[in-house]
């Protein structure tokens, strides 16, 4: 067959799956899906939902800052119907932003406290789907190779040992970064925390676009250091990669993982099903099944054993209000793309 003719053959078979998936979408619904959580996770939820309701799901997976900048782009002409997982704070922007529609389950009864504190910041256009606590993951085999001192605080990260040895993600795409910037100007003030940020850059290594991306680096003995939400480093041990699990000294952030609904949605019924379903125990006991290992927001569902033990993590009180609105994000992230971000390593 020549390429014209394969070409031509394509287009055919492109044109019939089309149909086919019009027909399908026609009869049954269809459900366009952001998701931010771990890739196993989310086309666990899509062919859960998917089987259980009929409704077709599109799903697509990104970054938490990079699914808020795309309903961003898409605001005039939104082609998501519902944004599931990712950090909290782009969430409430989101929400602040108008960016999303304002729904209230009849399983909110069902959540934590912490995960109904979440929904009423954003005026209930967004909920808590599930808590994680930030830290960072480092190789212990190679830390050992190299006999360097395993590290327990963030102070630890700037050290000269750590110089090129540290990843994290970009906090412009990644959710995770963020909250770790976030983390470090509750903890230091602001001034101190961006001193602080110029000094882990010379020790970076990569920037990232995904938050769990370090944590993944890490395992594989590509990075010493890899700066992430603690359950990515356990689902990474999990995989027995040598990857120890540091919950810093001087105290941590933690994230709200959210679910919003879009504004404007072209498939609000099916949005509004999702939503429900995703908030039952049974749906979100998949988190677990699936290699994740947040604690769950609905009261009900089983914590996973393997999710860090929170007794022993020095929680900051995250001021999710000034961190999650548009005016310190928007702020925060353009002073560290312009001042720490392309400085010389
Ligand atoms: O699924 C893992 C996870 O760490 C979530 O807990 C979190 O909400 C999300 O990824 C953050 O991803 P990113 O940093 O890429 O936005």
């Amino acid at each position: 067959m020549n390429s014209f003719s394969a070409g031509l053959r394509g287009l055919a078979v492109a044109g019939v799956a089309t149909l086919a998936g019009m027909t399908g979408a026609a009869a049954q619904g269809t459900l366009v899906l952001y998701c931010g959580v771990d890739e196993a996770w989310c086309r666990a939820m899509s062919t859960t939902f998917e089987k259980q309701t009929g409704v077709h799901v599109d799903m697509t997976r990104q970054s938490s800052g990079e699914i808020y900048a795309r309903l961003r782009a898409e605001k005039a002409n939104p082609r998501a119907d519902i944004w599931w997982g990712g950090t909290g704070d782009p969430h409430l922007q989101a929400a602040e932003e108008g960016l999303t529609e304002e729904y209230k389950s009849p399983r909110l009864a069902e959540m934590n406290d912490w995960a109904l504190k979440q929904a009423e910041r954003g005026q209930f256009r967004t909920v808590g789907i599930y808590m994680g606590a930030l830290g960072y993951g480092y190789n212990k085999e190679e830390l050992a190779r190299r006999k360097i001192a395993a590290p327990s605080c963030w102070a630890d990260l700037v050290k000269p040992e750590y110089k090129g040895e540290v990843q994290m993600a970009d906090p412009n795409s990644s959710g995770t970064a963020y909250t770790a910037m976030a983390t470090f100007v509750q903890l230091m003030g602001e001034e101190p925390a961006f001193v602080f940020l110029k000094k882990l850059h010379a020790n970076i290594n990569e920037y990232t676009k995904a938050g769990a991306a370090p944590a993944q680096s890490a395992g594989k003995g590509e990075t010493l250091v890899g700066i992430a939400f603690q359950h990515d480093v356990i689902t990474v041990a999990k995989r027995n990669l040598p990857v120890a699990v540091v919950s810093p000294c001087e105290g941590t952030g933690y994230e709200i993982g959210s679910m919003s609904i879009v504004k404007g949605a072209r498939h609000p019924e099916e949005a509004r099903k999702f939503y429900d379903w995703a908030l039952t125990p049974e749906a979100q006991k998949l988190g677990a099944q699936f290699g994740s290992f947040q604690f769950p927001s609905n009261t009900a569902t089983p914590v996973p054993p393997e999710a860090p033990d929170l007794s022993k993590v020095k929680l900051i009180a995250y001021d999710f209000a000034t961190f999650g609105s548009s005016a310190t994000r928007t702020r925060l992230l353009g002073r560290w793309t312009s001042e720490v971000k392309n400085l010389p390593r």
